[in-house]
């Protein structure tokens, strides 16, 4: 068996939930599996594999109809759970002709897709509410990354970067100056940098108006495998703002399409300046132009890193260790659910 590189019972992110309007399913890769995704008429949402049954033509050539997904090539039709529902002419549906079936939930404005074949626990999704709840203004986006998922994961644990990658946007003073403290409990990661009395930021400049010296924090939150919120906040130095209050949040879920290719779902999200279309533009210009920087980052490492024969292992700094430790736990996980497959397959 060879080394996973991610973990199968779990959630995903599979799309926003916007992406999703109309008969138009979704097809997309998600842990080397082609899906379609689609939402029926009564709203709810459905994950099958991308590949009718019947001559396997994508079911992603089709369309929507009513709550089934029905085959673009000889119109055949499955609900949900993948069960057939229609033959055209008329004829007798047999009862075990089915597409390939993933549980898919929809919450906090994400689409979530199950990969493993234990039963799927809605409590392992991470709570990205500030997608989605009243009182916060989300600006959503998506990257296509050509590299691993952990990179990503890496990059989001090590704000350090920022000073040097997003010069005109998220830099600013004290962060590298600043350690980062981090702490591990049980699987989660979390990990925090306060910096006083620094050289604001673009970012805090543009939004809050904040041009002279500011307090500076940022908050992490990782959970396995592969999300991350950040909280990130800024007061005039020495001002009354509680410290951890959000100036903006950055919600992230890196699902892997493949072991070098990685679905970048974000959102930044904010508790002020609701319905302001005019903040809305400049978070997604500014949160676009940073991702981009990253997105070039990690694609140049995956270069590298693809190229390298010898399998060279990384160097830590302290600065590293948040993304050390997400990296040791998923690590830890996906070896205890390989085990745990194998003595399954051992008892069959
Ligand atoms: S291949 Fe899908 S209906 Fe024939
Ligand atoms: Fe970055």
């Amino acid at each position: 068996m060879s080394t996973p590189y991610y973990l199968r019972n779990h959630w995903y992110v599979a799309a926003h939930a916007f992406e999703l309007t109309g008969t138009k399913p979704i097809a997309r890769t998600i842990c080397d599996q082609a899906v379609v995704i689609f939402r029926g008429e009564d709203g709810e949402v459905g994950i099958l594999g991308d590949r009718c049954p019947h001559r396997f033509a994508p079911l992603s050539t089709g369309e929507v109809c009513g709550n089934a997904i029905q085959c673009g090539y000889h119109g055949i039709r499955f609900d949900r759970d993948g069960q057939c529902t229609h033959i055209p002419g008329g004829l007798p549906v047999p009862h075990d002709f089915k597409a390939k079936h993933y549980p898919a939930l929809e919450r906090h404005g994400f689409i979530w897709i199950w990969m493993g074949e234990q039963a799927a626990n809605p409590a392992l999704i991470p709570d990205f509410h500030e997608n989605a709840d009243p009182g916060w203004a989300p600006v959503p986006g998506y990257l296509n990354l050509f590299c691993n998922y952990q990179l990503m994961v890496d990059n989001l644990l090590d704000l350090t970067h920022v000073v040097f990658v997003h010069k005109t946007t998220l830099a600013g003073g004290g962060v590298t100056e600043t350690p980062l403290e981090v702490k591990v409990e049980g699987d989660r990661v979390s990990a925090q940098r306060m910096m006083f009395n620094v050289d604001t930021a673009p970012i805090f400049r543009a939004a809050r108006g904040l041009a002279g010296n500011i307090d500076r924090w940022q908050i992490f939150e990782a959970t396995p495998p592969c999300y991350i919120k950040i909280t990130l906040g800024a007061r005039e130095a020495g001002a009354t703002t509680p410290l951890g209050e959000p100036v903006h949040m950055v919600l992230n879920g890196l699902t892997p399409e493949s072991a070098t290719r990685t679905h970048y779902f974000w959102s930044t999200t904010r508790p002020w300046g609701l319905g302001d279309k005019k903040i809305d533009e400049l978070y997604r210009s500014m949160i676009e132009l940073a991702f981009n920087e990253d997105k070039a980052i990690v694609e140049a490492q995956q270069r590298l890193i693809s190229a390298d024969a010898d399998n060279v292992l990384f160097v830590n700094f302290p600065f590293d260790r948040a993304g050390q430790s997400a990296r040791r736990i998923l690590k830890r996980l996906m070896s205890e659910e390989q085990a745990a497959g194998k003595k399954l397959a051992a008892a069959e």
